[in-house]
Parts: C-alpha cells; sequence; structure tokens
C-alpha cells in the first residue's frame, strides 16, 4: 500500500488524481491540499490555504503528487525533494523556477522524481535505462493549441473564452492559456533540461495536433522512440503513483484500425515567440527562468481578468525578462525575492502593455 498526499486536490490533475487512486486499492489518499475549494473528507487529512508543509510532515506519505499551479508549490517540491520522498510533479512552475535548488535537494534527498507533465512522462519511459550518449535528443510535442495556424495579426484580438478552448486537453485554466501561447511548452523546455539533465540544443519542440504522440526520443543510430496513447492524463498521473509498477487503467488502447493519423509540423516561432522567449531564459540561466515564470503569471492572469490582450502576454514577459536581474539565486528566500520582484516588474509593464 502506498500512503499518497495530493496537493492541488481540488483542480483539474488534483481531481483526476483521485480518481486513479479510489480505482487502485495499492493506493491510499493519506493527505490532500486546496488552495481555496473546501475538501473536507476526502482524506483524513486536509488543508485548505496555506504551506502543505505541516500537512505533509503530518502524513509521512510515500509519495506526494505536486499539482498545485504555478509558484506556490516551489515550496511542496522543495519541501519533498529534500526528504527523499517521491514526488509526482505536475507542478512544472516549480522545476523552471528552482531548477538548480530542486536539482540540488533531489541529489541530497535520494529519492525519486517522476514526471506527470504527459510529455516528460513519455520521455521518462522512452529514456529509462539507457545509456545518456546513445540520446542525440528529446522531442516534446505540442497540439498547438486553439489558435494554431493563425499568425501574429490573426491573434491581436482572441478572447479568454477563445483561448480556453483547447483542442485535444481539458486543464486548469493558467495552464491551457498557457498552451495557447506555447508558453507551457517553453516551461517544457526548462523542466526536460532539469528533469533529463540535457542541454537546451538537445530538446526539440514539434507539433503534433492530435496529443496522441507525447514525445520522442532520438537515438545516435538514426532510429527514434516515439510514446503513443491517447490525451488523458490519468495515464501518466498513474503511471507516476504506480511507478516503477504500471497497472491498468479505464483508458481504452488506440485503435489502429481507425485509421490514425501522425501528422506533425514546425512551430511557428513568429506567431509564437513565448517558447523562444522561455528557450533563452532557460540557456541564460539563473535567475531568469524564475523570471519569466513569474511575469508569465503576471500576464495570464490579466489576460484572463480582460485587463490586458493575448498578444500583451509576449510584450509584459519580454520586458520583464529585460528588466530583470539574472544573477545564480542561492537559497529560497533569494528565489522569493526574485519571484516578487519580477512580478512588481511584470504589474508595471502591464499598464504599457
Ligand atoms: N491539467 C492538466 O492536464 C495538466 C497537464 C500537465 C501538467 N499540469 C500542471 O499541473 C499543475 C496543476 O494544473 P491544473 O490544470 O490541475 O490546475 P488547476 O485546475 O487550476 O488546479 C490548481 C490547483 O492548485 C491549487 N492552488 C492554486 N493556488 C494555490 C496556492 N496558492 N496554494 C495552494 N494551492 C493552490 C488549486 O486550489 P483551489 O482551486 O482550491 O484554489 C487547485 O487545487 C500545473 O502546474 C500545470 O502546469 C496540468
Amino acid at each position: 500500500m502506498k500512503r499518497v498526499a495530493v496537493l492541488g486536490a481540488s483542480g483539474s490533475i488534483g481531481r483526476q488524481a483521485r480518481e486513479v487512486i479510489d480505482r487502485n486499492p495499492d493506493l491510499e489518499l493519506v493527505a490532500a491540499s486546496s488552495g481555496s475549494q473546501p475538501i473536507d473528507g476526502i482524506a483524513p487529512l486536509t488543508q485548505v490555504g496555506g504551506d502543505p508543509v505541516d500537512l505533509l510532515e503530518e502524513a509521512e506519505p510515500d509519495v506526494v503528487l505536486n499539482a498545485v499551479v504555478g509558484f506556490a508549490g516551489v515550496c511542496a517540491t522543495l519541501w519533498t525533494l529534500e526528504r527523499g520522498i517521491d514526488l509526482a510533479l505536475a507542478n512544472k512552475e516549480s522545476l523552471v523556477a528552482a531548477g538548480e535548488l530542486a536539482l540540488a535537494a533531489w541529489k541530497r534527498g535520494g529519492g525519486r522524481l517522476i514526471p506527470v507533465d504527459s510529455e516528460h512522462s513519455a520521455v521518462f519511459q522512452c529514456i529509462e535505462g539507457r545509456d545518456p550518449q546513445t540520446v542525440e535528443a528529446v522531442v516534446l510535442t505540442a497540439s498547438g493549441g486553439p489558435f494554431r495556424g493563425r499568425n501574429r495579426l490573426e491573434l491581436a484580438d482572441v478572447t479568454p473564452e477563445d483561448a480556453l478552448a483547447h483542442p485535444t486537453w481539458s486543464m486548469g485554466p493558467k495552464i491551457t492559456v498557457d498552451s495557447a501561447t506555447l508558453a507551457n511548452k517553453g516551461l517544457e523546455v526548462i523542466e526536460a533540461h532539469f528533469l533529463f539533465g540535457l542541454p537546451y540544443d538537445r530538446i526539440e519542440v514539434v507539433i503534433q495536433p492530435t496529443s496522441v504522440v507525447h514525445a520522442l526520443l532520438r537515438l545516435r543510430d538514426g532510429s527514434s522512440l516515439a510514446h503513443l496513447g491517447y490525451p488523458d492524463m490519468r495515464v501518466p498521473i498513474s503511471y507516476a503513483l504506480t511507478y516503477p509498477e504500471r497497472e491498468p487503467t479505464d483508458t481504452p488502447q488506440l485503435d489502429f484500425a481507425a485509421g490514425l493519423v501522425l501528422e506533425f509540423e514546425p512551430v511557428d516561432d513568429e506567431a509564437f515567440p513565448m517558447l523562444g522567449l522561455a528557450r533563452r531564459a532557460g540557456e541564460q540561466g539563473g535567475s531568469l527562468p524564475c523570471v519569466f515564470n513569474a511575469a508569465n503569471e503576471i500576464a495570464v492572469g490579466a489576460f484572463l481578468d480582460g485587463r490586458l490582450p493575448f498578444p500583451g502576454i509576449t510584450e509584459v514577459v519580454e520586458q520583464t525578462l529585460e528588466a530583470g536581474a539574472g544573477a545564480p539565486v542561492g537559497d529560497v528566500d533569494e528565489l522569493v525575492t526574485v519571484d516578487a520582484e519580477a512580478r512588481r516588474l511584470a504589474e508595471q509593464a502591464l499598464v504599457h502593455a
């Protein structure tokens, strides 16, 4: 029996995780947290709002599923890695903002870090046990979001409602907007860099509109391995919670006979500049991935509130990155300061966007 704590239990990933746990007699939900929604009675220990670390101390879980959205998930990620407790990580923002600190905590703690993001779960499964020298690159797939095929001009007036209509995945609002700008793929490139220890020039992105191919691995002999499945987050959640076992899920097998079309196309960097901005922030390193993340969170919030047009998201992030410092971050206190300062700069940039 594995004792599971789910942070962000009221969200899209949190609710699907609860389904996975309910279905599996070897998983026990011992603790759950949310930001603001009531979750009384879903687990023996629950907490709404505040820092979930006390909850985790009391619950003593075998695995923590961090499904909080945004920078708010950083402390739980670091706490779990530091203690060597297995971490099933959906909260990609914590690995983006606190990548170096998280790697150091992971190394000290010695536990397992199992990605829940479908692309990274796919890479994790393809790369496991493989000599790193044989891996030439990983290829993350992107659906392209609801605005795939549009040019920059056509994106000027899109509304939050348009952006929230994702073609293949049903997710929380922040990641859905990130998918529409392709900032999500940018966050994922940085996440892959830290998870798999690959330099940025060996992390590629390609559009695969149906989200059936989750990621590919290029090997040095010219072959590629792909991970396929219908888009259903319960699969990578189940894999992360039951790893190293692989338990059944309710997700149907792919129907190849029905004529599965696997199309790929390049990213339009001109229409979707957020991916390039994230990649550059990752390459420059230091505090810039944290600055990118903070500015993006502010800009997406403003877009969803109707205070910022869609192209303004890029402008706010670009201006904040230009004004933000990039020095390495020594500890969590410094990181929190960098995050707060970037949010302040992004709020200022909102006025001019
Ligand atoms: N949804 C997906 O399919 C998917 C796929 C891959 C990766 N992810 C990643 O998984 C994470 C969660 O995404 P989601 O789509 O599940 O988001 P979501 O539906 O918006 O849920 C977010 C969860 O975080 C909680 N939360 C928000 N602010 C918090 C705070 N300050 N302190 C503590 N808890 C807080 C929310 O609680 P309240 O609602 O109660 O405030 C909610 O339970 C994100 O990092 C996302 O990038 C999601």
